[in-house]
């Protein structure tokens, strides 16, 4: 079908989508050097995702006491269990040091120590020589950690006169006959106009898909956006069964508690109020990974020792912190308990619940952030004209289970790292391919099935049903049964888009349509989540599985690889975990027992 839409055509030598840390940082490496560079995001940049991080972003500065990369690196691999990509974590653990020194001289408002330096905070996972006792590695500004870099990289890329076009919502990425990405289709919500976005490289920047669970940390924009328009372009996703559940998310509400409130002291009783955490993980307790501690927080709920009326959540205790500590280190989760548990947290504990908070996995990438499209014979193959960063991204430092604080990092090492690779790939100028008339067609296809639905089923109906069998069937517990379960059900739901309704046709600020195309993404990860889950039979990270509670490197270290098709029929195949560092400074660290 030719579209009926007057297309707004826009050359760029580079096309980000996604304005949160990642995105912002790739804008500011891009347009510094000089490449004109074009960044598409839904919400305005500062609304980003990257606002609600709070605890810390990672590096090992030693401002608090003797800290190195390379035990960051061990905590790392160490978190992931061994799924991450040595090579990927060598490269994010040495420039963090660097890439935070970067943030505080661009103008990040850290929070200080007695000397004046950053101030770094004890977080889950981070310890000192490899696994001995925690360390302070977390560089926090208060428990808006986030906030403050994202403000600060927007006030950057302004002042780098980079280009946004902002509240435009992606529909599809264009791609070439020979699979060259070579752009983006997006509406203007502002006025209803339909624009190409056309450049020499793509950057997917659009963050995770928690919003296909029904209790996430995630903002209601967090859609997959980015990993389902790689997945309708024939590209896979890789690792998309590892999601993380976050041990404190506020009972009910989902609100996240930063894990900064265990490193500054704060701990987790069951109902007969002991600190559970001792029994599960002697030497870290309540900074044992997150994986870990959500774990140990559902067993305490379902062998009845949970509290509240139903037993069925966890007490985090902060009282005994002091109120002065609680105001200067933690203002913001102070007003969050407040607020969605109405617990004034000086003076009683405060409600939580593992709630999902992260995707490990994503559009699989190296660690030049370059997108892959791996074939048996070269399982690193890349994909011409596309590369990925941030949560929707899996270059693959957090393999099974992401590190607190590292996926701050991640944002910030990995947004500088596109820029450097763009810089290489691509001279100032140099003329685009020749517009493609019905380049667009595809795109514009959905864009009106959706808008156009007749249907009966609301699209809130239809995105319930998915979060709960995402809830019920793909949590912290896993077993053979509970997934097969669970695909049927994403099954079911996925027929029933076929029956939805879209309220007008309207072409601004439709927020049914917006939803719509959203639930489509959603979708899409939730079943390249459900159907690789229920594949992978063994226990790593995130991915619990009771059938199968060991982990087996022999059989399982691999990454898995989902692609789906237009009927929904998901296929999963696998490729290596690469067994090398970057360098022959750090050797490899062979796999092990993870105890905490
Ligand atoms: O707990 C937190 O502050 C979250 C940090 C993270 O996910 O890295």
């Amino acid at each position: 079908m030719t579209s009926a839409y007057e297309i707004i055509d826009h050359k760029y030598d580079v096309v980000i989508l996604g304005a949160g840390g990642a995105g912002l940082r790739a804008t500011l490496g891009m347009a510094s050097a000089g490449l004109k560079t074009a960044c598409i995001t839904k919400v305005f940049p500062t609304r980003s995702h990257t606002v609600a991080a709070q605890g810390g972003i990672g590096a090992a500065l030693g401002n608090m006491a003797e800290d190195h990369w390379e035990w960051h690196m061990y905590d790392t691999v160490k978190g992931a269990d061994w799924l991450g990509d040595q090579d990927a974590i060598e490269y994010m653990c040495r420039e963090a040091v660097s890439s935070v020194v970067e943030l505080e001289h661009m103008g990040v408002p850290f929070s200080r120590n007695t000397e004046g330096k950053i101030y770094q905070r004890p977080f889950g996972g981070h310890m000192r020589n490899f696994g001995e006792a925690p360390v302070q590695r977390a560089c926090a500004a208060a428990d808006r950690t986030g906030h403050a870099i994202l403000h600060t990289l927007y006030q950057q890329c302004l002042k780098h006169k980079a280009e946004f076009y902002v509240e435009y919502v992606a529909i599809d990425l264009i791609m070439g006959d020979d699979g060259t990405c070579e752009g983006i289709v997006a509406w203007n919500l502002d006025d209803g106009s339909i624009h190409v976005f056309r450049g020499h490289q793509v950057v997917i920047a659009s963050g995770g898909y928690g919003r296909s669970y029904f209790s996430c940390t995630s903002a209601h924009t967090c859609t997959g956006d980015g990993n389902a328009m790689v997945a309708r372009a024939g590209l896979p996703l890789q690792d998309h069964e590892f999601v993380q559940f976050h041990p404190t998310g506020i009972y009910g509400s989902g609100c996240l508690i930063t894990e900064g409130a265990r490193g500054e002291g704060g701990y987790l009783t069951n109902s007969e109020g002991e600190r559970f955490m001792e029994r599960y993980a002697p030497t870290a307790k309540d900074l044992a990974s997150r994986d870990v501690v959500s774990r140990a927080m559902t067993i305490e709920i379902l062998e009845g020792r949970g509290v509240g009326p139903n037993k069925d959540h966890i007490h985090l205790h902060l009282e005994h912190l002091g109120a002065e500590t609680l105001h200067e280190r933690l203002p913001g989760i102070s007003e969050s308990a407040q607020i969605f548990a109405g617990v004034d947290c000086t003076k009683e504990p405060i409600p939580v619940l593992p709630t999902v908070h992260y995707n490990m996995g994503g559009i699989p990438t190296n660690y030049k952030t370059e997108a892959l499209n791996p074939t048996k014979a070269n399982p690193d193959a890349t994909s011409p004209g596309l590369m990925a960063i941030g949560e929707c991204a899996s270059a693959s430092v957090h393999g099974a289970n992401r590190l607190g604080t590292n996926s701050l990092l991640d944002i910030v090492v990995f947004g500088r790292s596109a820029g450097i690779r763009a810089r290489e790939l691509i001279v100032p100028n140099t003329p685009l391919r020749p517009y493609r008339e019905g380049c667009a067609d595809k795109a514009l296809d959905r864009f009106d099935r959706l808008r156009f639905a007749k249907g009966s089923t609301p699209t809130a109906e239809i995105r319930l049903s998915m979060q709960h069998a995402m809830q019920n069937h793909a949590a912290v517990f896993r077993t053979d049964a509970l997934m097969k379960e669970g695909c049927e059900k994403i099954d079911t739901i996925w027929n029933g888009l076929s029956d939805i309704s879209v309220k007008d046709n309207s072409l601004i600020w439709n927020s049914d349509l917006i939803e719509s195309l959203e639930l489509e993404n959603l979708m899409v990860c939730a079943k390249t989540t459900i159907y690789s889950a229920a594949a992978r039979h063994e226990s790593r990270g995130a991915h619990a599985h009771e059938d199968h509670p060991d982990r087996d490197d022999v059989n399982w270290m691999k990454h898995t690889l989902s692609w789906i098709d237009e009927k929904g029929n998901v296929t999963v195949d696998y490729r290596p975990v690469h067994n090398y560092t970057l360098t022959d400074e750090i050797e490899y660290i062979e796999p092990k027992a993870r105890v905490y």
